[in-house]
């Protein structure tokens, strides 16, 4: 029986809660599928901070390098908010592992569930039978530029009096353009054959770049049919009329930003799950964050994290059975009415509105049902 070997990153607020219920469905999936998984739990973000001084340690980025693949669940929480930028952050860790991973493309897959049409702010007809893929670039731009914070003794205040000054620089290299563009066009060719691809070419240098080179790749690929739009009509584009979109590529922040307004296609932020893949160990994690607003009590939303799960099975072990028996677990619960406090609607039994640990015990029941 093959073995695989899961680097386990449960990070912080919530973190913990709904790791377990991805960890479960793993080994429920694996058990079914005979395919049996080894999990490794590591420290990364505010914990790590906590416990070793560092949001990375090596100890954590060394088991990932060497593990099959990595589950994480969010990093992040209101003990490490500072705005001074000498401290230690949560988020650098996960930058970090990002970027030493070599992790440059993270799908954050869109889809209305059928049963979740009302749960969404959205109007059911808006957004019935959505199913957007979002490929955000992931180890470039703003995250990973030069970034800097000073006092100016020149003067940064109106009257040229001193004052701070700080930047962050928004850089893009041919290359990190072309690779993402690829896994762009080549998802849309095993999808509905559409790219948008998302910048603000009337502005940024970066995006006119960046429009050249998605240009230049879609010569590959006569097949599929690209539309540049500018991030703020896309924006609007995405609540207006978000079936027209297939494949949505984008540079890091934009992606950040669009991926969880879309996430609200799908009802909830807890609905949204993501890969980050590339050259090393692929990592895979909810779109959302620590959500420290309900941490510790049990009822955040573990569907992102278990989808997470199925989007490993499907990438790094090609157990594409096992990925869609998730999937139909994951429908079946909902279409039977199964609800976590974010996605409760109109109608939803007081019986049936659930915690963290019991929906993740509901997918597993509905394993192969
Ligand atoms: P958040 O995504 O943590 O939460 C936003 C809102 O969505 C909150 O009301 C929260 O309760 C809700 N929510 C999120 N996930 C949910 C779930 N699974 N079930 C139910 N409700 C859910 O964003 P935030 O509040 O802006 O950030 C909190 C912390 O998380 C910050 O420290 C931030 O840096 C960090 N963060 C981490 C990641 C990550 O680790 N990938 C992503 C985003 C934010
Ligand atoms: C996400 C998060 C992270 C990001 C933060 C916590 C660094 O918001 O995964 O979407 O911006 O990439
Ligand atoms: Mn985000």
């Amino acid at each position: 029986m093959a073995t695989y070997r899961i680097c386990v990153l449960p990070g912080d607020g919530i973190g913990p809660e709904i790791i377990a219920e991805g960890v479960k469905v793993l080994k429920a999936a694996g058990a079914r599928h005979d395919v049996a998984f080894a999990f490794e739990e590591h420290l990364i973000g505010g914990a790590a901070i906590d416990a070793t001084g560092t949001a990375l340690p090596d100890v954590t980025l060394e088991a990932a390098r060497v593990a099959d693949a990595v589950l994480l669940a969010a990093v992040g929480g209101p003990a490490w908010d500072t705005t001074d930028s000498s401290q230690p952050r949560p988020e650098a860790g996960l930058l970090a592992i990002r970027s030493a991973l070599g992790l440059y493309t993270n799908l954050r897959p869109v889809r209305t569930f059928p049963a979740l049409a009302d749960a969404s702010t959205l109007k059911p007809e808006v957004i019935e039978g959505v199913d957007l893929m979002i490929v955000r670039e992931l180890t470039g731009g703003l995250y990973f530029g030069t970034r800097g914070r000073f006092h100016d003794e020149e003067g940064a205040g109106a009257d040229g009096a001193p004052g701070q000054r700080a930047y962050d620089t928004l850089e893009y290299r041919e290359y990190e353009v072309e690779r993402i563009a690829r896994q762009a066009f080549e998802l849309a060719r095993v999808r509905r054959g559409r790219v948008h691809s998302i910048d603000k070419a009337n502005v940024l240098d970066t995006s006119r770049m960046w429009r050249e080179v998605v240009h230049r790749v879609a010569a590959d690929y006569p097949d599929v049919e690209l539309t540049d739009m500018l991030v703020d009509n896309t924006a609007m584009q995405l609540v207006a009329n978000p079936r027209q979109f297939d494949v949505v590529v984008t540079e890091n922040m934009f992606g950040d930003i669009l991926s969880d307004e879309a996430s609200m296609l799908t009802g909830s932020l807890g609905m949204l799950a993501s890969a980050s893949l590339g050259d090393g160990t692929a990592l895979y994690e909810p779109s959302h964050g620590s959500a420290p607003d309900i941490a510790g009590k049990g009822i955040a939303n573990p569907l992102a994290q278990i989808l997470s799960v199925e989007m490993m099975l499907r990438y790094s072990f090609g157990m594409v059975a096992a990925a869609d028996d998730i999937a139909r677990a994951v429908a079946a619960v909902l279409d039977e009415g199964w609800r976590t406090g974010d996605i409760r609607q109109q109608g939803t039994r007081a019986d049936q509105l659930v915690g963290t640990a019991r929906m993740g015990d509901l997918v597993v029941e509905r394993l192969g049902a």
